[in-house]
């Protein structure tokens, strides 16, 4: 049981629970046109994000990783008309391609694209007073997830979610002898929740159409 099989499920879930809609395929559309990489969340993930962000009646939201907009709009159809979704992407490119697909999905008003590295974005977030956030899904450079998350932390609320991606990445999160950067970072992550008493945490392994990975989700305490 592998990977054809994990895609046939998810293309079977997403059927018939995800369908095809106008504004999220043409944003996946528009950044394969742009020639961006094809590593958006998945549709079913898509809802999942979605889901969390509804069951928690979040009116703010914060994204570290743009890219297309795929997941942005996924989130911010979760919002009501007065909430707000700040989303930081490093790739001018990327985030114009974004802003495009936001704009076309009505969601213009309430999406924010900031454009730079998030890291450096981060001063300037403060100084406008953004947050706290209901949801944060941080899904940008993984070399950096836990800083991302430790500023996240700082600009939540009790019963705030803060979720982040591919933390899995095929197993290698268990391999103590695998010593890139980008899965030492998700093991110094789990490490940090793991000793951080403002937080519940746990983490999902998932399959599907684009492998196996995972991610963690957050809870911040009341
Ligand atoms: N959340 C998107 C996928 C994001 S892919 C979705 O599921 O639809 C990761 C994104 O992070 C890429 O667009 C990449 O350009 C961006 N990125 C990489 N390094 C970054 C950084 N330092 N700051 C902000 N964004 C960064
Ligand atoms: C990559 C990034 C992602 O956010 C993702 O979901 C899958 C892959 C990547 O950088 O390869
Ligand atoms: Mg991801």
């Amino acid at each position: 049981m592998a990977q054809d099989t994990w895609t046939a499920v998810d293309e079977y879930v997403t059927g018939l629970l995800a369908p095809p809609d106008e504004a999220l395929d043409a944003a996946v559309r528009a950044g394969e046109a742009a020639g961006l990489p094809q590593i958006q969340v998945s549709p079913p993930q898509g809802k999942l994000l979605h889901l969390l962000a509804k069951t928690i009646g979040a009116k703010s939201i914060l994204e570290f990783g743009t890219l297309a907009g795929y997941s942005t709009i996924w989130l911010a159809r979760a919002l009501p008309a007065d909430g707000r979704l700040i989303t930081l992407e490093a790739d001018p490119k990327y985030a114009e391609v974004a802003a495009a697909s936001i704009a076309a999905a009505g969601l213009g008003e309430i999406v924010e694209v900031r454009v730079g590295p998030a890291l450096d974005q981060l001063p300037q977030l403060e100084a406008d007073g953004a947050g706290p956030f209901d949801l944060t899904f941080i899904d940008a450079d993984k070399v950096h997830t836990p800083d991302y998350f430790a500023w996240a932390l700082e600009h939540s609320r009790p019963g705030s979610l803060i979720v982040a991606d591919n933390v899995i990445r095929d197993g290698r999160l268990a391999d103590l002898s695998d010593d890139d950067p980008a899965i030492a970072a998700q093991r110094r992550f789990h490490e940090q929740l793991a000793a951080e008493p403002r937080v519940e945490a746990t983490t999902i392994q998932t399959v599907g159409g684009k492998g196996y990975d995972g991610f963690s989700l957050i809870r911040v305490l009341d």
